[in-house]
């Protein structure tokens, strides 16, 4: 495997450089994954989430992820949600305009296998409820069935990356399958992937990189860091995350929180959670494992203040409704322009699922793609 790693210097705004594998990361802000319900019926990018994209790449973004791409059609969630399929038309362009304004192409690879229909309210009114099922639903999966889908996790990402994706980053965060088969609440299985919960992501990781190699694309894990709430003891998932970082297949790991299914105000942090809440949890991780870069979003909203926080090298920065908000954030950030910038006022309609709309909108851009 061949590595060159240049950490950049701390507080050095809008000047960045980091190199791995031959993927050439300038900026430490990224476009965060956001599924925007632009999809068409064969799971394909339309050209508004063509347009969606373009308008959040370059303008000082280092990495722009494609939001919730299925690993097939089965698993999507729901009719607009994009997939991976035989016929994959419109990805070269979507690839081709994020690279050609001049951010990385990343993509979020995701699977919601369950039967137990995404809430469309803030919170769930019988957690336990919502909590049995899942226990009982991962339970009663077969080991053939989890085996396919390691197969279609690392078929997918493989097809995702040579449509060219830079960022390939597995979906294990926000209660999606990922993340309630690794989940010490949910997995009470007894075969192998019961016994060692994180088989199933070292399995999907080790194939993707025997099919795929170490050049030319990063692997990356989102991950729910807290689930139930920011009071939670991190000492298991803390393990977790250490024994991830040790099995080196990994480029990056990207800090979410919350299941969707429980409660979506760890997900979409309201601003009373304050600006970069999560910033001493994942600078502890960063410090600890600086050989791979780590990830941190939700409520960012101030650059300047990042920038003049000390904060391990390896830290980079994910930003959602900001950049819904005003395409330009990032860009006039860095000019020290804040002033101008077009603020998410946390209104909440760009939460089209939840909202009852057929794709996203903001309450304040009316021209968000
Ligand atoms: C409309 C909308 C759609 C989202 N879709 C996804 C998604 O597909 N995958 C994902 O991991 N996170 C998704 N998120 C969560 C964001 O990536 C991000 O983690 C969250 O908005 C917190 O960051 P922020 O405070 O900068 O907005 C979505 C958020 C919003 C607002
Ligand atoms: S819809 Fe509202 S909450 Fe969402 S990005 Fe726009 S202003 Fe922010």
């Amino acid at each position: 495997m061949e590595t060159q790693i240049k950490p950049h210097k701390a507080n050095t705004f809008g000047k960045f450089s980091y190199l791995k594998n031959n993927v050439h990361l300038t900026s430490r802000y990224f476009f965060a994954p956001i599924n925007a319900g632009l999809a068409t019926k064969e799971g394909n990018p339309t050209d508004e989430l063509i347009s969606f994209h373009e308008k959040r790449s370059g303008k000082g973004i280092g990495i722009n992820y494609v939001g919730n791409v299925s690993i097939t059609k089965d698993y999507v969630t729901n009719n607009s949600t994009l997939f991976v399929s035989n016929n994959m038309q419109n990805w070269e362009k979507l690839v081709g305009f994020i690279e050609f304004s001049g951010s990385l192409p990343g993509v979020q690879v995701a699977c919601y296998k369950s039967d137990y229909s995404l809430i469309r309210k803030w919170k769930n009114k019988d957690n336990d409820a919502y909590i049995k099922f899942t226990q009982e639903e991962i339970n009663s999966f077969t080991t053939k069935e989890i085996d396919t889908l390691v197969k279609q996790f690392i078929d997918a990402s493989v097809k995702l990356i040579k449509n060219g994706f830079k960022v390939i980053q597995i979906h294990a965060g926000h209660g999606y399958f990922l993340s309630t088969f690794t989940s010490k609440i949910f997995n009470r299985r007894t075969d192998e992937y019961g016994k060692d919960p994180l088989l199933i992501l070292k399995r999907i990781f080790d194939g993707v990189r025997a099919k795929a190699g170490y050049s030319d694309y990063w692997l990356d894990l989102r991950i729910s860091v807290f689930e139930r709430s920011l009071d939670e003891d991190l000492e298991h998932k803390l393990l977790a995350l250490n024994e991830l970082t040790e099995h080196r297949s990994l480029d990056m790991i990207s800090q979410v929180n919350g299941l969707y299914n429980l409660s979506k105000k760890l997900m979409y942090p309201n601003r009373a959670l304050g600006h970069c809440f999560m910033k001493d949890d994942i600078a502890k991780l960063a410090l600890k494992h600086p050989e791979i870069l780590w990830n941190l979003c939700g409520n960012i909203w101030d650059l300047e203040e990042v920038e003049s926080t000390p904060l391990p090298e390896n830290i980079t920065f994910s930003v959602g409704r900001a950049l819904l908000a005003d395409e330009y954030f990032v860009e006039k950030s860095f000019a020290r322009k804040k002033d101008t910038i077009n603020k998410c006022t946390f209104c909440n309609k760009c939460h089209y699922y939840s909202m009852g709309l057929p794709h996203i909108a903001c309450g304040i851009n009316p021209n968000l793609f």
